[in-house]
C-alpha cells in the first residue's frame, strides 16, 4: 500500500517530490502541473530572473526576486490546492532574501541544500506553516543541522531529503573522489538518518530518498528501503510540461549511460551531467574573458580568478536551448527517457492509477 506524504502542516496524496532543477527546469509549469497530480512540486530559485522579462542584463539579484515571486504564482493557477515549495541553495549568494521572497509568495516548503541550511529556521520565523526540509548526504550532516536547529531555533526539520551522490543529478554533497566508490549505501544513509531522529528526539520525521529513482520498482524499493517518500528530478525533464527548451530534453532522449558523467562546478562542488561538451562550456567563457557577470555564488572560482567557467549562465544557456555551450544537469538514469510524456502519464505508471483512480499496492 502507497500511502500519502505529510511534511508539518501539509499533506499530498502521494509520496513524491519532484525535485527542484536549476536554471528554470523546474519553474512553474511543471512544479504546477506536478502538484495538480498530486506530488509535492518544486520551483529551483537558482537563477530563476535569468530567462524571465525582469532580467535587464544588469539586475541578476532584483530579477531573480521578481521572477520567483510569478513562478509561485503561476503554479499556483496551475494547482490552487497544491503543495508547492521552493528549492533554495544555501551556495547562492542571495539565499536569506531568496528564502524570505519564497515564504512571501506563497511557498509551502523550503527545500535546501548544496551546503548545510544552517540559519533556515531564523529566515522563516515569520512563516511558521512553511516546512524547512534540509537536503544532506550523511548521517552527520543530518545531526549538525538538528542541533543546530534545536539549539538556536527550538525547531526540528519538516522533513530531511537524502540525496545519493552515486545518482543524483546537478551539485552533489560529497567529495569528487567518494563519488562511485561503492561507499555510499543510499538506504543505509536514510536509515540512519531515520534512526537519529527516532532515537535522539523521538522524532518521526519523513524521510525523503533522492537520487536514481524513475520508475514504480524503484518507488516501491525505495519504500521498503525504509524511504518514507521519494525526491525525483531527472524523471520529469522529458515531459510536456517541463520548463526546459525542447533542445534541453532532447539531450536526455539522445544521451548514453557513457555520455554522463561528474563534472567539477566552479562553486566547488562536484556535479552530474552530461558530460561531452563540457570543453565547449569552459572555452565559451575563457574566449570571451568576462569578469564574473552576476555574482550568483558566494563562493566560486570563476568569480574569484576566471577559473572553469560560469556555471549560472552555463545553466541558463541550456535551459534556452544552447545545448553546445550549455550545461545539462542530469542524473545516472537520465538516458532512459525515451520519449516526451504527460507529467500525469508518469503518476499513472508510478502510482497505478486507471481512469483517475488510485491503484495502490
Ligand atoms: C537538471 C537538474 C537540475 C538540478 N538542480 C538542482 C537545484 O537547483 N537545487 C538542488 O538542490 N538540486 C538540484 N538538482 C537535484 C534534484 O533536485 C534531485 O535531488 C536529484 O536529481 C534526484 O535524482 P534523479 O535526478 O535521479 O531523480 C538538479 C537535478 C537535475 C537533473
Amino acid at each position: 500500500m502507497i500511502s500519502g506524504l505529510t511534511i508539518g502542516q501539509h499533506t499530498v496524496p502521494y509520496p513524491l517530490i519532484q525535485g527542484g532543477m536549476g536554471v528554470r527546469i523546474s519553474g512553474a509549469n511543471l512544479a504546477g502541473h506536478v502538484a495538480k497530480a498530486g506530488g509535492i512540486g518544486i520551483i529551483a530559485a537558482a537563477g530563476v530572473g535569468l530567462n524571465s522579462p525582469h532580467y535587464d542584463g544588469s539586475n541578476f539579484f532584483k530579477s531573480d526576486l521578481l521572477a520567483l515571486r510569478d513562478e509561485i504564482r503561476m503554479a499556483y493557477e496551475i494547482a490552487p490546492d497544491g503543495v508547492i515549495g521552493v528549492n533554495c541553495m544555501v551556495a547562492v549568494s542571495n539565499y536569506d532574501d531568496i528564502v524570505r521572497a519564497a515564504c512571501e509568495a506563497g511557498a509551502k516548503l523550503i527545500i535546501s541544500g548544496a551546503g548545510l541550511p544552517m540559519n533556515l529556521p531564523g529566515l522563516t520565523v515569520d512563516f511558521p506553516d512553511v516546512a524547512l526540509v534540509p537536503i544532506v548526504s550523511s548521517v552527520k550532516a543530518a545531526e549538525l543541522i538538528a542541533r543546530k536547529w534545536l539549539k538556536g531555533y527550538d525547531r526540528f526539520p519538516d522533513a530531511v531529503v537524502v540525496e545519493d551522490p552515486d545518482t543524483a543529478g546537478g551539485h552533489l554533497g560529497e567529495k569528487l573522489e567518494n563519488i562511485g566508490s561503492g561507499e555510499y549505501d543510499q538506504y543505509e544513509t536514510v536509515r540512519g538518518v531515520k534512526a537519529y531522529f527516532r532515537e535522539t528526539y523521538q522524532k518521526d520525521i519523513p524521510i525523503i530518498a533522492a537520487g536514481g529513482v524513475w520508475d514504480r520498482a524503484d518507488l516501491l524499493h525505495a519504500l521498503e528501503q525504509g524511504a518514507d517518500g521519494v525526491q525525483m528530478a531527472s524523471r520529469f525533464v522529458c515531459t510536456e510540461e517541463c520548463d526546459a527548451d525542447p533542445a534541453f530534453k532532447e539531450a536526455y532522449l539522445k544521451c548514453q549511460p557513457d555520455d554522463i558523467g561528474l563534472i567539477m562546478s566552479p562553486a566547488g562542488l562536484p556535479g552530474r551531467a552530461i558530460r561531452g561538451n563540457i570543453e565547449q562550456v569552459e572555452a565559451r567563457d575563457e574566449r570571451l574573458g568576462t569578469i564574473c557577470p552576476s555574482g550568483c555564488l558566494k563562493r566560486c572560482s570563476y568569480k574569484s580568478n576566471q577559473e572553469r567557467f560560469c556555471i549560472v549562465h552555463a545553466l541558463d544557456r541550456a535551459q534556452r536551448g544552447d545545448t553546445e555551450t550549455g550545461l545539462v544537469f542530469c542524473g545516472t538514469n537520465a538516458w532512459k527517457a525515451d520519449k516526451i510524456v504527460k507529467v500525469q502519464d508518469i503518476f499513472d505508471e508510478l502510482f497505478g492509477r486507471k481512469n483517475g483512480q488510485a491503484v495502490n499496492g
